[in-house]
């Protein structure tokens, strides 16, 4: 369990979740929280279950035992309304991109052509300050294919956000990205927690990133969590923390050097 001070938001909350897949278990009491307007950045080995972790907060599926609460609803709990959490909630997957067959502007439209009563002129202008906010003005007749990744990945994004969510939940939004497409994407995350006070949960892979973006972040480690601020986690004397750090740092700096033989 970790430490919570008093004043401390919960926005979204675990307590004593227990998660299991066939019998093979990924979270055997996993209590943490993540605070109100703040941006929490997951780690985890593969298969951690950190994206086990974002499902669970979207009602996606269930855990064994435990709750999930999500501004103040338990999304485990089978009279909660899932579909009055999920309105609060914006998501961005890995690989959930976007609809093919429709254009960049259809795309971020949808959402709100389903959910809302705004007019046609209404979802356009909405549209179109989406795509200015994330620097793709100018993109909004061509389809996701004809976007490069770091493009595709905010217009991703500008989707995940379009309905103005509480609670942005980023499932690895640096990966595959080359350092510039990634940079745009942290200063994006930034300014969305910032300027609409949104609250962040992200997972990522990315050290160097998280350490600039995160205040707060949590490691999934095998059987057990680790919570704090991303320096302090960081510095932590803990071997399993400290060997986990090193670890992603290698990996990073191996692939810079990749990128720069290539
Ligand atoms: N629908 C499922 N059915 C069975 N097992 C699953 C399912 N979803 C996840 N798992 C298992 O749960 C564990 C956690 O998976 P999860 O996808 O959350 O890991 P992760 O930390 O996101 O990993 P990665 O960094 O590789 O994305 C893994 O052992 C995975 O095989
Ligand atoms: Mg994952």
């Amino acid at each position: 369990m970790m430490d919570r001070p008093a004043s401390f938001d919960a926005h979204v909350r675990f307590d004593r979740v227990h998660m299991a897949f066939d019998g093979r278990t990924v979270f055997d009491s996993l209590s943490c929280a993540f605070p109100r307007g703040r941006i929490t950045v997951v780690l985890g080995g593969s298969g951690s279950g950190k994206s086990t972790l974002l499902r669970l907060i979207g009602g996606l599926i269930q855990p064994e035992a435990g709750r999930v609460e999500v501004a103040g609803h338990d999304v485990t709990d089978p009279h909660t309304s899932l579909a009055e959490v999920r309105s609060r909630i914006g998501m961005l997957f890995q690989h959930g991109a976007l609809l093919d067959s429709l254009s960049v502007f259809d795309n971020l439209a949808l959402p709100l052509r389903e959910h809302t009563d705004l007019d046609r002129a209404a979802i356009a202008q909405a549209v179109r300050a989406q795509l200015d906010a994330v620097g793709l003005g100018n993109v909004e007749g061509l389809l996701p294919g004809q976007l490069s990744g770091g493009m595709l990945r905010r217009a991703a994004l500008a989707r995940a956000i379009i309905r103005s969510p509480e609670i942005l939940l980023c499932d690895e939004p640096f990966s595959g990205l080359d350092p510039a497409s990634l940079k745009r994407i942290e200063i994006l995350l930034t300014r969305i927690n910032r300027q609409r006070g949104i609250t962040l949960i992200v997972v990522s892979h990315h050290i160097a990133s998280t350490l600039r973006l995160a205040d707060q972040a949590l490691l999934l480690l095998p059987g057990r969590s680790v919570c704090g601020p991303p320096a302090a986690l960081r510095s932590s004397s803990d071997p399993e923390v400290a060997d986990f750090f090193d670890e992603e740092l290698d990996v990073e700096a191996l692939d810079r050097e990749e990128r720069a033989a290539t």
